[in-house]
Order: C-alpha cells, then sequence, then structure tokens
C-alpha cells in the first residue's frame, strides 16, 4: 500500500491509473522547506512524511516556471494563484516580453520513499521529475486547474484538453509513467 501525501483527492485517482498497487490518500502536512528546487521541496516532504507515517509514500511539488520571470513562480505557484492570480500572471507576462519570448514550463517532482530508499539512496528518496514546455497566452478553455487556461502546448491549452490528453504531455503524466515503470520493475 502506498500512501499519497496531499489534499488533492484528484491527483490519487490518477496515480491510481498507472499502478495496480492500491494507493491510499494521507492528508498530512509536512514543513514546506523555502527554496526554488521542486526536488528539494518535494524530498523533504517525503522523509518527513515516511518517518510519520511509515509505510511507503508518494509526496509531490510542482510549479508553473515562466522564462522571462527566471522561473517564477516556480514553487510559489499555489501562493501567486490564490494572490496575483492566472490572469494577473498572464497580463505580467504580456506586459514584459514580445509574442516569441512567452516560454513557460510546468515541472513537477513526483518523489517516493520507503524502508529501502533511506537505506539505498543517496538521498533517503527516490525522485522521478517530469517537465512540460508550451507558451503562455490569453486564458482560453474551461477544463483543468490552476494556470491551465494560459498554459499553450501544440496549439492547444492545457484548460482546451481533456484529462487523457493532459496526461498525455503533463509534466505529472510524465512523471508518473516514469515511477509506474520502476515501481512495476523494483517494488
Ligand atoms: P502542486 O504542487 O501539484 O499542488 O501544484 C502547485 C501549484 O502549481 C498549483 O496550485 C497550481 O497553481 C500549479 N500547477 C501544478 N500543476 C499544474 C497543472 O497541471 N496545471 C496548472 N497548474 C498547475
Amino acid at each position: 500500500m502506498i500512501r499519497y501525501v496531499t489534499g488533492n483527492p484528484g491527483k490519487v485517482r490518477e496515480v491510481r491509473e498507472y499502478l495496480d498497487d492500491p494507493v491510499e490518500q494521507v492528508e498530512y502536512d509536512y514543513a514546506e522547506v523555502q527554496s526554488d528546487s521542486v526536488v528539494e521541496i518535494a524530498s523533504r516532504g517525503a522523509r518527513e512524511a515516511h518517518e510519520a507515517v511509515g509505510d511507503p509514500v508518494l509526496v509531490d511539488d510542482a510549479g508553473l516556471f515562466v522564462d522571462a520571470f527566471d522561473g517564477f513562480p516556480g514553487p510559489y505557484s499555489s501562493y501567486v494563484e490564490d494572490t496575483v492570480g492566472v490572469e494577473g500572471v498572464w497580463r505580467l507576462n504580456e506586459a514584459e516580453t514580445d509574442e516569441d519570448e512567452r516560454r513557460a514550463s510546468f515541472r513537477i517532482a513526483l518523489v517516493y520513499c520507503d524502508a529501502e530508499t533511506r537505506e539505498e539512496e543517496p538521498d533517503g528518496v527516490r525522485v522521478f521529475e517530469g517537465k512540460v514546455t508550451g507558451r503562455l497566452v490569453a486564458p482560453r478553455g474551461e477544463g483543468g486547474f490552476g494556470y491551465d487556461p494560459i498554459f499553450e502546448y501544440n496549439g492547444r491549452t492545457m484548460a482546451e484538453m481533456d484529462a487523457a490528453e493532459k496526461n498525455a504531455v503533463s509534466h505529472r503524466g510524465r512523471a508518473l509513467e516514469k515511477f509506474a515503470e520502476w515501481y512495476a520493475e523494483h517494488r
């Protein structure tokens, strides 16, 4: 049994599509370190959650990294979504850049920790990263969540894709695929 440490049941449903083993949601509030690295934030969270929960755990940290802003909002994406807002991020980017300078990426670190990784891995965890690069556009589409309406990939925003289409190209889908492959082979 893997415990996915998240407040978001949608993420648990998604991981279940990739794994045969049971996955259960657990809400555990780990201390989030201040860092510009999603890998560091999720790795520390996973070690702390594993100590608290005992079972194998999955922790993730993700964000939108805007090239013209040197990666901002990155790990602060959730806070910036609540304050500046998704449309606000688009307007700032539009004001600061020409049309060909609006590159951005979604990045995620999906981190797995169990008794074996604690023994065998230098950081005590196994990290699976995912990234998708696209460009920022004026909001379009009704699906998805967060910054999906302003993130365009191959001519469509993530909010214009259905869940399966988004998973096939998204940072989270790519990381989950890598994790599921590793898990099937090693656990
Ligand atoms: P989390 O770490 O997966 O909870 O993501 C943190 C924040 O990054 C979210 O609150 C969103 O603002 C943003 N984010 C992460 N993944 C996505 C995505 O797939 N689409 C849109 N926004 C995302």
